[in-house]
């Protein structure tokens, strides 16, 4: 078994926890928003377009883009019980939100099909090949569509979640090519690092022009009470970005 089966296995089982909490999705999906600063850099992108959202997940999201004026949103995930709990929660709102079981890099879409690619919130950490995953993202895009990314900022791995002070992880690097997740939901997948640098430079080979970068203090997610120094507001936790394809 490789590290990215591994993976798939872990994800195919944490997502059943969308199937059995659909209740508590649907409750929360009710009211559920982008961050601010997700929604202010994607205004002028998402208003009539047309969305495709790689490793989509619970959907929460896509529900959001969808009351911010979305055309259409189409999530792909490769795991069944996320594709399915997705989408019984869009229909359940009557949200113009569709989801296919797809193992990316491949999408298996039309050229240009697409004005708009969101994603982040833990995708791109999945990702083995990030070069042919941004070349599949330009390709579906069209002339001048956007790609955007709410990620966790690369240096998360390192941070440990002591309550005091924030600490550096003796078993992380900051240039490793990976580690092994040891939280949940995805406890045993493999995930792949890259430095903030070689995210940015891949964007900027795959034929895209990067029109915003910024890097956030806050974590797109917290596991329960958890209260970690690491997210008082000193170190970065999130990273955005929005770049525009070229050509
Ligand atoms: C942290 S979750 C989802 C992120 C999503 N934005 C959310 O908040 O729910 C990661 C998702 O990526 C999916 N995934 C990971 N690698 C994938 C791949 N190669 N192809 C398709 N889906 C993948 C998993 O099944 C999982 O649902």
């Amino acid at each position: 078994m490789t590290d990215d089966d591994r993976t798939r296995a872990a994800w195919a089982a944490a997502s059943m926890k969308y199937e059995r909490e659909a209740n508590e999705h649907l409750e929360l999906a009710r009211t559920y928003r982008l961050e601010p600063v997700e929604e202010q850099v994607l205004a002028r992108d998402v208003h009539g377009a047309e969305v495709v959202h790689p490793m989509s997940g619970h959907g929460l999201d896509d529900l959001a883009l969808a009351r911010l004026g979305a055309a259409s949103v189409l999530g792909l995930d490769y795991s069944p019980a996320a594709v399915r709990s997705a989408q019984q929660r869009a229909d359940a709102l009557g949200l113009p939100c569709r989801y296919r079981e797809v193992a990316l890099p491949a999408t298996g879409l039309p050229d240009g099909s697409a004005d708009l690619v969101y994603t982040g919130k833990g995708a791109l950490i999945w990702v083995a090949d990030l070069a042919a995953f941004l070349a599949e993202m330009h390709r579906i895009l069209r002339p001048a569509g956007a790609l955007f990314v709410y990620e966790a900022h690369p240096l998360v791995p390192l941070w440990t979640w002591e309550p005091d002070e924030a600490r550096v992880r003796a078993d992380r690097s900051y240039f490793a090519p990976g580690h092994v997740n040891d939280t949940f939901p995805a406890g045993g997948a493999y995930e792949h690092q890259r430095t903030l640098a070689q995210m940015v430079t891949g964007v900027l080979e795959a034929g895209f022009a990067v029109e915003h970068l910024a890097e956030h203090p806050d974590p797109f997610w917290k596991p329960g009470d958890l209260r970690a120094a690491a997210w008082d507001g000193r170190l970065p936790n999130t990273v955005s970005l929005l770049a525009r394809r070229l050509g």
